[in-house]
């Protein structure tokens, strides 16, 4: 089956691309990563795959978490990439993704989403994408690129509903996925490019542009232990540099951010 809805893989199989890239559509997978990973023991070369689904039963997020992922609404997308450098580059690659993914987003709604770090989507305060990166160690290592967009959701389930929004719900409009994929994509590869050319402060910059979480009072969890201070800004590893509350810098690869409202 290569058509589901308004999701037309013919489309995307003819839109400019690496001419390696290998497309899939499943009406149904458990998680569109997992799919990836699985193809991956077959197939262990496979740079510019992208797996993407009507819809996943188990679909995941950070942290453990489950990722809403209904039928007919939202893009649910994996893609490989096997890039020649070493895994202390892997956090660029997320943001990268989320940076792909908030260029793509804007084009269709009114008000700029701003990226959280290090890979939310917000608008208006709430969820409208995230991103979701694997490393994995094999012969030709492997990052396996997860995105999830709310898309056309005019609801979404009690435990979410206060803290997810989608493109439908935020511009009253219905978007065409497939078209949104295609912009999506396109700008991943714009910007993966960027990445092996080494731009990595214009990556950064990039990313800073698209975010309003700098200047900010935020508490940040990690662990059993959370730090409250001020995102300062992203250092050349894409770690988040804040200034605590003692007035020193401290640098993070990783953890949960919450922007103190007032
Ligand atoms: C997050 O928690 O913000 C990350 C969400 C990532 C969800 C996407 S949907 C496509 C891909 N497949 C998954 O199982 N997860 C990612």
């Amino acid at each position: 089956m290569t058509k589901s809805s308004d999701i037309d893989l013919t489309v995307l199989q003819n839109s400019p691309s690496p001419e390696s890239r290998k497309w899939y559509f499943l009406p149904e997978t458990d998680s569109t990563n997992a799919e990836v990973i699985r193809r991956l023991s077959s197939h262990p070369s496979e740079e510019g795959l992208v797996v993407i689904a009507d819809c996943q039963t188990g679909g995941k997020g950070r942290s453990g978490r489950v990722w809403h992922s209904a039928p007919g609404t939202g893009i649910y997308l994996s893609m490989l990439i096997q890039p020649n450098f070493s895994s202390e580059r892997i956090p660029i690659v997320t943001l990268m993704a989320g940076l792909a993914a908030a260029i793509a987003v804007n084009e269709f709604i009114p008000q700029p989403a701003q990226l959280k770090w290090p890979n939310d989507l917000l608008l208006n305060n709430k969820k409208i994408a995230g991103v979701l990166c694997e490393y994995y160690a094999t012969k030709v290592p492997a990052v396996i690129i997860g995105i999830g967009i709310n898309v056309n959701h005019t609801q979404f389930p009690d435990d979410i509903k206060d803290i997810a929004t989608s493109l439908k719900l935020e511009s009253g409009l219905e978007t065409n996925r497939t078209t949104l994929i295609k912009q999506l994509v396109t700008q991943f590869d714009f910007q993966y490019s960027e990445l092996k050319n080494n731009k990595i402060q214009a990556l950064i910059d990039n990313w800073t542009r698209h975010s309003d979480l700098f200047g900010k009072s935020i508490i940040i969890s990690k662990g059993d232990q959370s730090i409250t201070g001020k995102a300062v800004r992203l250092d050349n590893l894409g770690r988040l540099v804040v200034l605590n509350e003692s007035g020193k810098e401290i640098v993070l690869d990783s953890g949960e951010v919450r922007i103190q409202r007032k």
